[in-house]
């Protein structure tokens, strides 16, 4: 049974693109995919807390030597870990923050990337055979081959950092220009409708 880990960032609620484009992909994909499992990753309803030093001694201490305390420091690493483990497509909802991403979204990163768990001491990632599609909602356009293009490190960043734990199958859908819905000149019904062929097609794989 194919199973997808849908994994949401933005504050913005109903008002959120990512938000609508990601519940879209989902519908999309379940259509595509008879009888498949959803899981929904929402990070405004986790409660991550930041990597801290526990969590390194812990990440660099064999489970049966933890204290209570890397226990404690790793609990949300351990169960976000094999959640990820278990899916087969991933499609990741974020907004664009200052050229990157939500620190939310970095906490999650934080606590995924994990040696001997996520990626060896030797580099080699072990998150493997899965497909990644990363919606990325931001006010302005940052189109591939624009002038503007280098400005979103969000995108660079993400296929960087999924791809040193072994996911390499990624589809991303700029959904770029949200700043002309919330200044009232484009309407959010066209905008979104702008981006749905790309979330069908991604969807479908
Ligand atoms: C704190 C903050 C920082 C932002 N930084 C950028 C930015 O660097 N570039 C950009 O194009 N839009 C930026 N935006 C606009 C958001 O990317 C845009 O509103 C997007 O639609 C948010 O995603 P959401 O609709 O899923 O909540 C920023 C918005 C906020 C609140």
């Amino acid at each position: 049974m194919p199973s997808l880990l849908a994994i949401e960032s933005s504050p913005r609620g109903d008002y959120s693109i990512s938000r609508q484009l990601t519940s879209k992909f989902i519908e999309d994909w379940k259509a595509q995919h008879a009888g498949g499992n959803v899981v929904v990753r929402d990070l405004q309803k986790t409660n991550l807390p930041f990597v801290d030093l526990p969590w390194i001694a812990g990440a660099y201490t064999p489970a049966e030597q933890h204290s209570p305390e890397m226990k404690q420091a790793l609990a949300a690493s351990n169960e976000l870990i094999p959640e990820l483990m278990a899916a087969d497509h991933i499609v990741l909802g974020t907004s664009m923050y200052n050229f990157s991403i939500p620190a939310i979204l970095k906490a999650y990163i934080d606590h995924i990337v994990r040696i001997g768990v996520t990626f060896t001491s030797s580099y080699e990632g072990l998150v493997k055979g899965k497909k990644l599609t990363i919606i990325l909602a931001s006010g302005g356009v940052y189109t591939p081959g624009s002038p503007t293009e280098g400005y979103n490190v969000a995108i660079s960043y993400l296929k960087q950092v999924f791809g040193f734990i072994g996911i390499t199958d990624v589809t991303v859908v700029l959904a770029g220009g949200t700043a002309a819905v919330d200044m009232g000149k484009a309407k959010l019904p066209e905008l979104i409708g702008q981006f749905e062929p790309a979330v069908a097609e991604a969807a479908r794989a």
